[in-house]
């Protein structure tokens, strides 16, 4: 049986109609750059992240880039990030002229480590990025009591975390500004790129709307040097439609990792996922962990199950970083963690019997007296 990693079609099949519609309304009124289809989803969006304000724009990247140009991060200037995330998380840093630094990560959770933070911090540090990585949040108490006592801004890079929680509160919603993707495999994907930036701080959000519309509020009247970073109409309309699906489509993700992890607990050689208890992760990533994982993610795709791998090398040792002069086995659980991730197949519509056949195979490589 083929399992893909992701099969955005299956999704597509379920609201064919809805999201014909919604690109008809979108055409019919010529609104394709921001406009009221965007402005529509914002409202809506903040109000699932429990923030004042949201602002849509281009990618997930460009929410990070423009999120830390609204804190007046810029030349000079530190930002403490995990070492183990993908790359556009240390980009948007690099971008306003600042240098990433990086920290290990917690083994088990994969997030950044809260207990490694303050040895990272110096004059310069100006704000940290914790990553809410594949859908389950950092440990925000800590970092937002650390990232206070030295006065450091917090952007929560919750682009694999749309409807995560930690102790009940939504990704985006602690930290100063939360910013996402909606790049088209994530639990919320647009139908092209898009992202989004959320806060309750007004002050942070006219800089955002200033920011990704070449710095107008007001058209041709120019306060600061902006970027074109809006949202297409179109994408506004088709996330809004989405938004209604996700709690279902999260909750059919957990379902799904709570069958992985039943059916793989107890194979020797796999370490499943930790969940934290203070967190309700929503599994963008379900990842094991396993010896000799490039072997086995080749004997799956023989079998047509199809694996990732997130990520391969840490941003640390990175050839895009190296000028940063990290050497290897600066950050050994991030380290650990790229050489044995395999991403197993995971979306809302992943059947049973496709779990089972995944399940399966994984089990017969690695216990082949069990082989069926
Ligand atoms: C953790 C993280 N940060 C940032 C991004 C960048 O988002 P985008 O691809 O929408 O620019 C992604 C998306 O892949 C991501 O997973």
């Amino acid at each position: 049986m083929k399992v893909p990693f992701l099969d955005l079609k299956a999704q597509y099949e379920s609201i064919r109609p809805e999201i014909a519609d919604a690109i008809q309304q979108v055409l019919d009124k010529t609104a394709f750059a921001g406009g009221p289809f965007v402005a529509q989803f914002e409202k809506e969006y903040a109000a699932f992240c429990g923030t004042q304000f949201a602002a849509g724009v281009g990618s997930g990247t460009e929410a990070l880039w423009l999120a830390l140009l609204a804190l007046g991060v810029g030349t000079g200037d530190e930002v403490i990030t995990a070492a183990n995330t993908f790359i556009a998380t240390a980009e948007a840093i690099s971008y306003c002229g600042a240098k990433p630094v990086f920290i290990d990560v917690e083994p088990g959770t994969y997030n950044m480590d809260p207990a490694k933070l303050e040895a990272a911090i110096t004059k310069k540090t100006k704000a940290v990025i914790p990553v809410h990585l594949f859908g389950q949040m950092a440990d925000m108490d800590p970092i937002l009591a650390i990232a206070r006592k030295h006065k450091m801004f917090v952007v929560e890079d919750a682009s694999q975390a749309h409807g995560a929680e930690y102790k009940e509160k939504k990704a985006g919603s602690m930290g100063d500004i939360g910013c996402f993707s909606f790049y088209p495999g994530k639990n919320l994907g647009a139908y092209g790129e898009g992202g989004a930036v959320v806060t309750s701080n007004p002050e942070f959000d006219r800089k955002v709307r200033m920011l990704r519309d070449h710095g107008q509020e007001k058209k041709y009247y120019h306060g600061m040097i902006g970027w074109n970073a809006r949202m297409d109409g179109i994408q506004g309309a088709i996330l809004s439609v989405k938004l209604k699906r996700l709690p279902a489509w999260n909750e059919a993700r957990r379902k799904n990792a709570a069958l992985y992890d039943d059916l793989l607990k107890k194979v020797k050689g796999v370490a499943i996922p930790k969940k934290a208890n203070y967190c309700k992760h929503v599994y963008h990533i379900y990842s094991i962990c396993v010896n000799n994982r490039d072997a086995m993610i080749a004997s799956l795709a023989a079998k047509d199950i199809h694996c990732g791998i997130h990520y391969p090398i840490p941003l640390h040792l990175q050839e895009a970083y190296k000028s940063l002069g990290y050497q290897k086995g600066a950050f050994p659980a991030a380290e650990k963690a790229a050489s044995e991730f395999v991403s197993l197949p995971m979306f809302p519509e992943l059947t049973r019997s496709q779990i089972d056949t995944v399940t399966g195979e994984i089990r017969s490589i690695l216990e082949p007296r069990f082989s069926r």
